[in-house]
């Protein structure tokens, strides 16, 4: 499973990455507003930070398929190597996926809430489709479910798009989204540290510390 980090704060990029085996970062406009500021400028720090390899999934703004589309350009030439233009799921945003796809884009839907919504931005071209759990948990819709179908129906109908299940506010959504099969996740900076934290793993670190001290000069 892929690990992201949805965050576009650039002192905590760095220091997630500095420890944990990140696959990318991924952004949407409101995290891009809540470091205030400009997008592309944004965008290409991150990838400085980040290096050539890794994979940043950025988000359009304007909600028109020529609009998508010039974002896109705009996002990807700040983003390089490695970029995945997320655009959420309407009409235009179809349109939208369909056409970047032709043109060569990797594709990412985004806000997506329901199977048949992931499963018709799959067939629009979308490699990878982001379903929101939390935000689905807080509408009591079981947002670990909806990942699950999705999984479950790309692999009946052998389809290649992937799941990044998005909107984590806790470590048991995480490790629950890992158990039906989610490709990857995209999580904000604190939840990375609390998935390798355990007290028991503190207190047996403690113990060789102690214990072994003497015997280790
Ligand atoms: C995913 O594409 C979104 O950026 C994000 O995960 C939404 O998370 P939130 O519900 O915490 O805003």
């Amino acid at each position: 499973m892929q690990y992201l980090i949805d965050d576009a704060n650039l002192d905590k990029i760095k220091e997630v990455a500095s420890y944990f085996p990140v696959e990318g970062v991924t952004t949407n406009p409101s995290i891009i507003a809540a470091n205030g500021e400009n997008v592309f400028e944004r965008i290409k720090k991150i990838r400085e930070i980040i290096g050539p390899d890794k994979y940043i999934h950025a988000q359009v703004l304007q909600n028109t398929c020529e609009g998508m589309l010039e974002d896109a350009k705009k996002l990807k030439a700040a983003a390089g190597e490695n970029f995945y233009v997320k655009i959420p799921i309407t009409k235009e945003g179809l349109k939208a996926m369909t056409a970047l796809k032709k043109e060569g884009y990797n594709v990412t839907a985004t806000a997506i809430f329901s199977v048949q919504q992931a499963l018709i931005s799959a067939k629009a071209g979308a490699d990878f489709v982001a379903p929101y759990v939390n935000r689905l948990d807080n509408f009591t819709a079981d947002g670990i479910n909806v990942v699950a179908e999705i999984v479950s129906i790309f692999e009946e109908y052998g389809i290649d798009s992937q799941v990044i299940g998005a909107s984590f506010k806790t470590t048991q959504q995480v490790h629950n989204a890992a158990l039906v099969g989610a490709h990857a996740v995209t999580l904000n900076s604190d939840l990375f540290a609390q998935l390798i934290t355990h007290p028991l793993t503190t207190k047996a670190i403690d113990e060789f510390e102690q214990k072994g001290s003497e015997f280790y000069k």
